[in-house]
């Protein structure tokens, strides 16, 4: 059944688990999460963002989303737009059925810009209101994702925003935090706490200087009946990084979130936890070795089973690790 993010993220709360938020620009991602919910009973977050939106088509999205909700209907599933740089996208993602919407203001409508707090504030509280109208969820972020090592701020589009960030911008405030959410009514907050999008966040496996975890407590203490989010939380893991470059894959060596470091932000109120760059390598690994193991072959089908029981896989480990699973 179709529920919305804060029915979902209050259950989350009170029961103490995270609950993984799944990009998909397609059929068989779709298919294969809904396949790992049913398999751990696990409720769910399907989100797309704007290049989803209009590489898969909305109506072919909406449709998508129908029909994962009538295939397993007792999977409660949260649909939400990821990223949403404006009131016009979140509000075309409302009326193609979406439950749920992220407004993110920490950005200029153009998603390379660092937005100053007061348009933050603005822009979210106007969408919080509109979407309450009709029921539908909203999250807002605050601070701008991107890099503590190098300083470099993050763009939706991965590319890198103009100039070094400093500290100040690439972590939340808490204390601007428990304004901001005061001010917006936001159902889920997501924060900065020097992740990124992608394969490329860290260049040594992560400690406190440069994924900063203690952010996150620091906010929780503040705010401790606010749904925390983290983008950026692939763990980019060294098995999927051999597989693709066992198969003649070139990805240079990277750290991603470990999963024990979102386990401890889901001890401290992380409820939404965004994972799409590990989804994409489970996929890929399998393309690779398909085309490797098998030149001869040009049934796409061929190539997209093993891709999807990759990512059934990889959810079904989100699932239990992040204590979603038997919360259906
Ligand atoms: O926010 C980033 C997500 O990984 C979606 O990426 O904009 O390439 O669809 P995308
Ligand atoms: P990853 O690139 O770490 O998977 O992050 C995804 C994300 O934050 C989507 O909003
Ligand atoms: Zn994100």
């Amino acid at each position: 059944a179709r529920i919305t993010l804060r029915q979902l993220l209050d259950h989350a709360a009170e029961h103490g688990y995270g609950v993984p938020a799944f990009n998909i620009n397609n059929m068989e991602q779709g298919l294969a999460i809904m396949e790992a919910a049913k398999a751990c009973d696990a409720p769910v977050i399907i989100q797309a963002s704007r290049g989803a939106r209009s590489y898969a088509n909305d109506i072919m999205l909406a449709r998508m989303m129908e029909a994962l909700t009538e295939i397993h209907p007792a999977i409660p599933l949260c649909i939400h737009q990821d990223h949403g740089n404006n009131e016009a996208t979140c509000l075309s993602a409302i009326r193609h059925g979406f439950t749920s919407v992220m407004m993110d203001g920490s950005l200029m409508a153009d998603a390379k810009t660092p937005a100053s707090y007061d348009y933050n504030v603005a822009i979210t509280e106007r969408v919080t209101r509109m979407a309450h109208w009709v029921g539908a969820s909203v999250e807002g972020e605050l601070g701008v994702l991107g890099s503590l090592e190098t300083g470099q701020g993050e763009a939706e589009d991965g590319h890198g925003a103009e100039g070094a960030l400093s500290h100040d911008q690439l972590l939340t405030d808490p204390d601007q935090a428990v304004d901001f959410v005061t001010a917006t009514q936001v159902d889920a907050l997501a924060i900065a706490c020097g992740t990124s999008h992608g394969a490329y966040k860290f260049t040594r496996k992560p400690d406190g200087d440069i994924l900063a975890m203690q952010v996150i407590e620091a906010i929780h203490e503040k705010l401790p009946n606010t749904h925390l989010v983290m983008h950026g939380s692939s763990s980019v893991p060294q098995e999927l990084q051999d597989i693709i470059n066992r198969y003649g894959g070139e990805m240079p060596q990277t750290f991603g979130v470990p999963v024990e470091e979102i386990e401890r932000g889901i001890r401290y109120g992380v409820r939404k936890v965004n994972i799409d760059t590990d989804c994409r390598m489970a996929m890929a690994g399998q393309f690779r070795r398909v085309a490797t193991e098998n030149p001869r072959e040009f049934d796409p089908r061929k190539f997209l089973k093993p891709a999807m029981d990759a990512l059934r896989d990889l959810c079904r480990d989100r699932f239990e690790r992040f204590g979603t699973a038997s919360n259906a």
